[in-house]
């Protein structure tokens, strides 16, 4: 293990994250694994290991500021390093148009998309700086474009690319970065198309489902594989920038340095 990566990724159990285990798992790194579906994070474990990767489970709540320094500290006492941490998971709900929504979903969206980043990024960052190491946050177009309907998730997201400039400026022996991964084939996309009608304007229903029965989504191996790269190679002159998971610039150094893959 001494020369391998160690990297923790939430929302690890499903969808982009899960991918993005996958792309590390193949360059042998150390993954520790976090979401709240201790069975979804184990029935994953065992193809981790077959890539060549060496996984850690960790079960548990981001929006817990006990959970998340708990999570770092058993990384790095497992590992004996951490070089980057990759803040994925998060929560598109609350559905509902900002006078309907509950304040309590409000919190709920907060905490997860951007509280959760913050704890861990607190608790890691004395780990990441001895290994000039990564911050990476998975945002969303929704941080720059308002977006009906989905008010908690934009304003989350865009406290989450500010935070990453914050982090920029604070940290310079880690580089921060945050990036957008496109239009993916995920569960938040299903819930988008099931939970939409409910609150959003026709038109931007009809626009998710039209992308799903066109084939457009992105398999969530493509934006993974981005994600990754940035995990392992991000440049330091990148720190603080709101990434494109397509930009050429970051798409192609990912694919000369993961290949192609088949699947999701
Ligand atoms: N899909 C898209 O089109 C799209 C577009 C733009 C941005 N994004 C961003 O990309 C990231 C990944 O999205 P996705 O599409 O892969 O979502 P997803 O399929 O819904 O997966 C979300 C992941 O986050 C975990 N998670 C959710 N709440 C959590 C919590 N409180 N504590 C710990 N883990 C939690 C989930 O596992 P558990 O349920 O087991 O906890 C799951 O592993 C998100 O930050 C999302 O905002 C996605």
């Amino acid at each position: 293990m001494a020369d391998h990566p160690v990297i923790l990724v939430t929302g690890a159990s499903r969808g982009i994250g899960a991918a993005v285990v996958s792309w590390l798992a193949a360059v042998g790194a150390g993954v520790a694994m976090v979401a709240r579906s201790a069975a979804k994070l184990d029935a994953l474990a065992g193809e981790i290991t077959g890539l060549g990767g060496t996984p850690l489970i960790l079960a548990g709540d981001i929006a817990s500021a006990d959970f998340c320094a708990r999570a770092v500290a058993r990384t790095h006492a497992t590992f004996g390093r951490m070089d980057a941490l990759i803040n994925n998971a998060g929560t598109f709900e609350p559905v509902a148009l900002t006078a309907d929504a509950e304040p309590e979903a409000w919190q709920r969206a907060l905490a997860v998309n951007l509280l959760g980043p913050f704890y861990l990024s607190r608790a890691a960052l004395p780990a990441l700086r001895t290994r000039q190491g990564r911050i990476v946050n998975v945002s969303s177009g929704a941080a720059t474009r308002a977006l009906p309907a989905a008010g908690a998730y934009c304003v989350s997201k865009a406290g989450l690319n500010h935070f990453t400039r914050v982090l920029a400026a604070e940290e310079p022996a880690v580089t921060s970065v945050a990036v957008r991964p496109g239009v993916v084939d995920t569960d938040m996309q299903a819930l988008i198309r099931r939970k939409g009608p409910t609150a959003m304007p026709a038109e931007q229903v009809a626009f998710y489902r039209r992308l799903k029965a066109d084939g457009l989504l992105e398999p969530p191996r493509i934006p993974a594989r981005s994600i990754a790269w940035l995990a392992l190679r991000a440049p330091s002159a990148w720190s603080g920038k709101f990434l494109d998971y397509d930009d050429p610039e970051l798409h192609q150094p990912a694919l000369d340095f993961f290949g192609e893959r088949p699947g999701n």
